[in-house]
């Protein structure tokens, strides 16, 4: 393998630790983003050269498709119904392992897939941990009906809350709006900090048209926190 920089190095040492936990035989949710993608391409590896056999469920159409480029058997969630383990990454984790998702807009399949298994792991390097969580903007899926109102429901509904910001944008791709694999919107709220994840989580997914929020709280079980000097330290 060619030499790597520093942050994909990061990225590659968690992912690879990360399959430690796959065992032959095993149903494995498979994560979005870049520090996923590495996961996927090693857990490709391991099929190919080492005979392993393992059921991937993929969270997004991307991964779906590097799955398949690189070998590794996948099913839909409607077939398997229940997992074994997930792999993903994160924007941030905190030190209860909390966490935000969905930098990558895929957070609705990856919560789905994650509350599905037995276990999630997740990836990460350490400039994703914080002491509290909302410096990452927290994604919010909207259906595209009505978006407008649903923005100002969202700000609306933060007034007296414990955060640090209320501002929501909508996420663009060139120029015109993202949409997910579910052909919704996202909406990125700027809150810079947020004191309570739990009742926040709550109060976001009551309003109508939103379809789920970005905050992982207690689904996750262990960070494995990779380093550009190789090491890794588990959480
Ligand atoms: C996608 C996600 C990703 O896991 C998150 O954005 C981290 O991505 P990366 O590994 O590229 O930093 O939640 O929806």
């Amino acid at each position: 393998m060619a030499k790597l920089n520093p942050i994909d190095m990061a990225k590659y040492v968690s992912a690879r630790r990360a399959l430690d936990y796959v065992e032959d035989g095993m149903r494995v949710g498979l994560g979005t983003g870049s520090t996923a993608a590495w996961m996927v391409r090693c857990l490709g590896d391991m099929v190919r050269e080492d005979g392993l056999r393992v059921t991937g469920v993929p969270t997004s159409t991307r991964t779906a498709e590097l799955a398949r480029q690189v070998g590794v058997p996948i099913a839909a969630l409607e077939d398997v119904k229940w997992l074994d383990l997930t792999i993903d990454g994160a924007d941030e984790f905190d030190d209860d392992l909390n966490l935000i998702k969905g930098g990558g807009g895929a957070l609705l399949q990856e919560k789905i897939v994650a509350t599905a298994s037995d276990m999630m792991v997740v990836i990460t390097d350490p400039a994703k941990h914080v002491d509290t969580l909302g410096a990452f903007p927290l994604p919010i899926e909207v259906i595209p009906f009505g978006w407008q109102t649903t923005k100002a429901l969202i700000e609306e509904s933060l007034v007296g809350m414990d955060v640090g910001g209320r501002g929501a944008t909508l996420r663009l791709n060139r120029d015109a709006p993202f949409r997910t694999d579910e052909g919704n919107l996202i909406l990125d709220l700027h809150l810079r900090r947020i004191g309570n994840p739990r009742q926040l989580s709550l109060v976001l997914n009551q309003i109508p048209g939103v379809v789920e929020n970005g905050l992982f709280l207690d689904i996750c079980d262990v960070v494995v926190v990779g380093a550009a000097d190789g090491s890794v330290e588990l959480r």
